[in-house]
């Protein structure tokens, strides 16, 4: 079964395909108002209008190796039978926010899976891309900024696979103190 790390890598793939150099992801957890919500936001190449209204139908891809994109109409589709919404505001040349909103006590809300292991793999896979992941529940929030954790590795790469270890490792913990369920 899919889960939100998942959704999180699809979408966080599509930006890195559109040449983004800075990709923040935001989850963002609220049993107050009943709402899971995984935003996305990219500095990529944008889309047009027109790729915009049609990219929630499975039946438009820009790729050539196979004819339906899948990643948004899926997020799409798991966010609404719960109840929830989903967004995607683009510009060409700008950028791209998806922002899916889970109904969170709904049964069918899918689980957050790996979402740590997912951060870690994107940061470690493209050194170039700034990432920012911020977490944020009714007990607290966390955030990480690649840009920040750079400047204190003093020129160490952040592919190192020691300080990928490290890197997962803090942010399950940091997880972990902010998490409900
Ligand atoms: N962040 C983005 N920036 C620019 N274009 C995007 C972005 N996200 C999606 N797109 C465009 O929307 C299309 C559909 O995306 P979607 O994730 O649904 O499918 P896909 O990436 O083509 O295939 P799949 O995700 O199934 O491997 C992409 O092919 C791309 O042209
Ligand atoms: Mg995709």
């Amino acid at each position: 079964m899919r889960d939100m790390a998942m959704h999180i890598m699809d979408i966080a793939q599509n930006s890195i395909y559109a040449n983004a150099t800075a990709i923040t992801i935001e989850v963002i957890e609220n049993k107050d108002d009943d709402s899971y919500v995984v935003i996305v936001d990219d500095n990529g190449g944008g889309m047009s209008r027109e790729m915009v209204s049609k990219v929630t139908d499975p039946y438009v891809t820009t790729r050539t190796t196979r004819k339906t994109g899948l990643g948004i109409p899926l997020l799409k589709l798991n966010a609404e039978r719960t109840g929830g919404n989903f967004h995607i505001h683009s510009e060409e040349g700008k950028g791209t926010n998806v922002k899916a909103e889970f109904v969170f006590t709904h049964p069918d809300r899918l689980p957050a899976g790996d979402i740590a292991g997912i951060i870690v793999l994107l940061i470690a896979a493209n050194p170039g891309i700034e990432f920012k992941y911020q977490h944020v529940t009714n007990k607290g929030k966390y955030a990480l900024c690649t840009a920040e954790i750079n400047e204190t590795l003093e020129g160490v790469s952040i592919s190192e696979p020691s300080v990928v270890r490290f890197l997962k490792e803090m942010i399950k913990e940091n997880q972990q103190q902010i998490l409900i369920s």
